[in-house]
């Protein structure tokens, strides 16, 4: 259900600091509620949780005692800049609560997230947190997950192959589009932290997101998709008319 908190307030005529900050930062500040003294956090990866990252710092400098697990190599290197104290996964052991953004929420909380290329890390930490918050501007949330492409994590030997049966896995599943393997700026093998590829699958719709789950995670060379399906616990959406939580 979603509860509506924190409406913003005036007339129109009137610009409150709230509507002139980005969505993605309220809704990062939103999530920091949800933080108390001694937690173990997962942190996401991207530009929400780049905001959650920064606005987490600040709390820290001013006496906040958490433990962070960065997603990927980038929110590391921004958590040690910011001096957010960190550890890896094995040494902080279970997190309390892991807070990370999403590339599509769909109904149940379904996510699809890996637009980043961050989704393998992403879901270990997430599936280590006893909680896994998403934070969002609302444009995230769709009736139906599919038309961001799915990212799936593949290894690299046999990729022309793998991208094959992953096609071939989509359709049993009811789904169909494109299968293309993900490229940098300079038109190069994007590369994950993991040192694996991507493949990004355009769908326009997944009816099934757990049928499409299950497909795709029987083809051999798939490490990981981006389905997070049965992870987020809230979301927090960030709008035009202020914070929405989704639970
Ligand atoms: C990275 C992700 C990100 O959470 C997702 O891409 C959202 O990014 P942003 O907050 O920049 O919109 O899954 O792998």
């Amino acid at each position: 259900h979603a509860a509506p908190v924190g409406r913003a307030r005036g007339t129109g005529t009137e610009t409150p600091m709230v509507h002139a900050e980005d969505p993605k930062r309220r809704a990062a500040a939103h999530a920091l509620t949800y933080v108390t003294d001694g937690m173990r956090l997962g942190l996401g990866t991207g530009s929400t949780a780049r905001h959650f990252v920064e606005l987490l710092a600040e709390k820290v400098h001013a006496g906040l005692n958490i433990l962070g697990v960065p997603t990927s190599e980038q929110t590391l290197s921004q958590a040690v800049s910011l001096g957010v104290p960190i550890a890896t996964l094995d040494e902080a052991g279970p997190l309390d609560l892991c807070i990370d953004g999403a590339d599509e929420v769909g109904p149940g909380l379904a996510l699809i997230k890996g637009g980043g290329g961050a989704l393998l890390r992403e879901k270990i930490v997430a599936s280590a947190a006893r909680e896994m918050v998403v934070i969002a501007d609302s444009s995230k949330k769709v009736a139906m997950l599919g038309r961001f492409p799915l990212p799936i994590e593949v290894v690299d030997f046999g990729v022309a192959s793998i991208e094959r049966h992953v096609a071939d896995a989509v359709r049993k599943a009811g789904c169909e589009g494109p299968v293309k393997l993900r490229r940098d700026g300079d038109g190069h093998p994007f590369v994950t932290d993991q040192g694996h590829l991507i493949l990004d699958v355009h769908l326009g719709r997944i009816p099934d997101p757990a049928a499409l789950a299950r497909a795709v995670e029987e083809v051999a060379g798939v490490v990981e998709h981006g389905l997070f399906l049965g992870l987020a616990r809230r979301v927090v959406l960030a709008g035009a008319d202020g914070i929405t939580v989704l639970e």
